[in-house]
C-alpha cells in the first residue's frame, strides 16, 4: 500500500497523516493483511466494503490503533509529578484527588501514577483519597490493564530496585505482575474519548498520545473543550511530550518545567 492509498484510509476515518506518518509501516502491514483476508484487491474496494460492513470497519479501526506505551514514558513528567505537581495538589486538596487517564492502553501510565503515589506516602502523613478513572475505547486493552502483567521491555525506564517493590517476577524473570497493593481502587472503563469525559472536577487529566496525535484537528475541537471543562480550576492537563494543544486552548498555563503539562487557571478553590 503506498502513502497515497494510506492517506485515503486515514481520510475515511478522519485520522491525521502527521500523527500516523512515523508509525505507518506497521499499520500498513496490519491493514494489508486485513485487505487480503477480505480479498479486496485495492483500497477503493476495501473502503466500499468498510462502508457497508460494520464488523469489518471495527476490525479495521482496531488494526489502525497504535497502542504503544511504557511505564514512566516521558521520564521528566513523572519526576515533576512526584516532586512538585502532586505535592502542590495534595497541599491544596486535602480530601480527595480525582484523576482521569483517557486512552490508557494496557495500563502502564496508570500504574506508573500509582507507584509515584505510593512513594509520596514517605513524605506525607496523610494523603487525600484517590479516585482514579482509567478509560480506553478497546475492551481488550482494559482487560489487559486490569490483569497488570507486563514484559521486561515495558519496564525499561523503571530502576531495578523499584521493579522489585511493585512487581512480582514470574517465568524466570521475564514476566512482571503488578503487585495487588497498587492495583486497588482503579475504576477501569471502556469509553470512547469522543463520547465525552466520564465525570467532572478532575484534578489531573492524562491525555497522552491519542486524541491530539491521531485525529484530524477539526474533529477534536468539541471533545477537547469538554475535556478542559471537566478539569477543576488549578487542575493539570497532561499531554504527550511531542503533542501540541489546539489553538483555542485558553485558560491553560504551561508548566515551566514539564512543558507538556498545562494548568487550568485557578480560582480561589481547586
Ligand atoms: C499510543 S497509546 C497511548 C497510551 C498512553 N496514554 C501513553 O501515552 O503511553 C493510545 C491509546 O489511546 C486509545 N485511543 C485512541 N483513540 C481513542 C478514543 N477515541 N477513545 C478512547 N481511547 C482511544 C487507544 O486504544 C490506545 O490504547
Amino acid at each position: 500500500m503506498d502513502d497515497q492509498q494510506f492517506k485515503q484510509l486515514l481520510d475515511y476515518f478522519q485520522y491525521s497523516w502527521v500523527g500516523y506518518r512515523k508509525v505507518r509501516k506497521g499499520v500498513k502491514k496490519r491493514i494489508s493483511r486485513h485487505m487480503q483476508q477480505l480479498r479486496c484487491p485495492n483500497i477503493n474496494e476495501y473502503l466500499k466494503l468498510l462502508d457497508t460492513n460494520k464488523k469489518e470497519r471495527e476490525t479495521c479501526k482496531k488494526r489502525m490503533t497504535v497502542s504503544i506505551s511504557r511505564f514512566f514514558r516521558d521520564r521528566k513528567l513523572w519526576l515533576d509529578l512526584e516532586k512538585e505537581m502532586l505535592p502542590d495538589l495534595i497541599e491544596a486538596q486535602k480530601d480527595k484527588l480525582n484523576v482521569w487517564f483517557a486512552g490508557c492502553a494496557r495500563g502502564e501510565e496508570v500504574y506508573s501514577f500509582m507507584i509515584v503515589w505510593d512513594r509520596l506516602k514517605i513524605f506525607f502523613k496523610r494523603l487525600p483519597k484517590l479516585e482514579l478513572i482509567a478509560t480506553d475505547m478497546h475492551p481488550e486493552y482494559i482487560d489487559k490493564a486490569k490483569d497488570g502483567i507486563y514484559t521486561k521491555s515495558s519496564l525499561k525506564e523503571i530502576p531495578e530496585e523499584i521493579q522489585d517493590v511493585y512487581f512480582d517476577r514470574k517465568k524466570g524473570g521475564n514476566r512482571f505482575d503488578v503487585k495487588a497493593a497498587i492495583k486497588e481502587n482503579i475504576n477501569w472503563q471502556v469509553l470512547d474519548i469522543f463520547s465525552g469525559p466520564p465525570g467532572s472536577g478532575f484534578h489531573i487529566v492524562f491525555l497522552r498520545n491519542n486524541l491530539l496525535t491521531y485525529y484530524q484537528s477539526h474533529l477534536i475541537k468539541n471533545t477537547f473543550t469538554q475535556i478542559i471543562e471537566s478539569l477543576s480550576h488549578g487542575g493539570w492537563l497532561i499531554i504527550g511530550s511531542h503533542e501540541k494543544l489546539p489553538e483555542e486552548s485558553l485558560r491553560l498555563t504551561r508548566n515551566p518545567s514539564t512543558l507538556w503539562a498545562y494548568r487550568k487557571e485557578a480560582t480561589n478553590r481547586i
